[in-house]
């Protein structure tokens, strides 16, 4: 976590609002595979990092709530009477959805004050939507004693992020946010949200994250279509998801089905799949099949699910050029954002390298991230 930001949230609190704020850490994550299985009720093996949103709220004498968005340095007044989304509200909508769903529940919210600032880039996919979301629900919860469990939290946060962002995420994002461990990866069961936790440490290899620094418009509705295929082949199916599903049961479809469609449902049978392998690697400690399992998700969504891009795939491809890389995929919804990297510690020259063909290509700086994996949120 970020003391500096701290630090600075606090004093701008105090600058604004004069009072004497509750601070929540609530990080962003990582994900080491499973990836769009989630909310095919699948698996996915996603950790808190030590990187993500910082917030501090208290109560406010006055009839409404003021948020300030430390790092664009926009501040936004609003009544708690009437909430409803803004078109292009962007950052607003994760507080006005998680303040309005509060409220559907029956919880009474009072006027507060808040401004929240972060240490991941929006568009990264490193949830910092889910890391927002979370803080406004968990910060909530604390100063009005709401009384919510951390798995109601959840159900609250990607609810405003399915009606007030217009994206109908699956759970792993907020899981991950609000239950991270530290050291550990959750191997979570999208459907009973029930986690186990694996001890993470790779020895002579590491975590490293580039971030493309792109982030492609069209995520949204991509995301949003992917969701409603799964939907529909698991429908025809009969079974309630995709993870009930077989490639053998898939196959038998595969004439009704467009070839689009087969691929992508194909994919995310395969992927489930390959969760559980790299859980079994990672218990046994091996890691280079844990390294092939991520080449494998990559390829299957670049060319299976079709939600990565060239940017992303140039990273990956790049990788294979250097034996102390051993495994590497896009991580998130696609399109943009971060490759995840098991790699040799110490292996700097080579990611100086990496970044240097990249910046040649597509005349773009990526950035890198040397992630420490965090427990979820918590008052500070
Ligand atoms: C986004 C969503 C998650 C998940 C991933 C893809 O991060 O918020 O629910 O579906 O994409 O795995």
């Amino acid at each position: 976590m970020n003391d500096i930001l701290v630090a600075s949230i606090q004093s701008k609190f105090s600058d604004l609002f004069n009072s004497t704020p509750q601070l929540i850490f609530s990080p962003g994550r990582i994900n080491i595979i499973g990836e769009h299985t989630d909310y095919n009720d699948g698996f996915v093996f996603p950790a808190a990092i030590d990187k993500g949103i910082i917030a501090a709220i208290d109560k406010s004498d006055t009839n409404f709530c003021v948020v300030h968005a430390y790092d664009k340095n926009e501040s936004y007044q609003f009544s708690l009477d009437d909430i409803e989304p803004i078109t292009n509200g962007n950052w607003k909508n994760y507080i006005l959805g998680v303040v309005a769903i509060l409220q559907e529940k029956g919880k009474k919210i009072e006027p507060f004050n808040m401004v929240f600032g972060g240490d991941i880039p929006s568009g990264a996919g490193l949830s910092s939507s889910a890391a927002l979301e979370n803080s406004v629900v968990f910060g909530l919860n604390e100063l009005l004693s709401l009384g919510l469990s951390k798995k109601e939290m959840i159900f609250i946060s990607q609810q405003a992020e399915h009606e007030y962002a217009g994206v109908k995420c699956g759970i792993m994002d907020q899981y991950a946010s609000m239950f991270g461990q530290k050291n550990k990866g959750l191997l979570l069961d999208c459907r009973s949200i029930e986690a186990t936790s694996f001890h993470i440490d790779f020895k002579d290899y590491e975590l490293i994250l580039i971030n493309t620094n792109v982030n492609h418009s069209l995520s949204e509705s991509a995301y949003n279509d992917r969701r409603s295929v799964c939907e529909k082949v698991a429908s025809l199916l009969y079974v309630k998801a995709l993870r009930d599903a077989t490639e053998e049961g898939l196959l038998k479809l595969k004439s009704q089905i467009s070839e689009e469609d087969f691929q992508k449902a194909l994919y995310v049978i395969q992927e489930n799949n390959r969760v559980h392998l790299a859980s079994m690697a990672m218990e046994s400690n091996d890691i280079f099949g844990l390294g092939g399992l991520m080449y494998k998700s990559h390829s299957g969504l670049q060319n299976q699910y079709k939600v990565s891009c060239d940017e992303l795939d140039f990273l990956v491809d790049k990788t294979k050029e250097f034996q102390e890389i051993i495994g590497a995929r896009m991580m998130g919804g696609g399109f943009g954002g971060c490759t995840i990297n098991l790699i040799k510690n110490n292996s700097e020259e080579i990611l100086e390298t990496i970044i240097k063909a990249y910046q040649l290509k597509f005349n773009i700086e990526p950035s890198v991230y040397q992630v420490n994996i965090e427990d979820g949120v918590k008052m500070l």
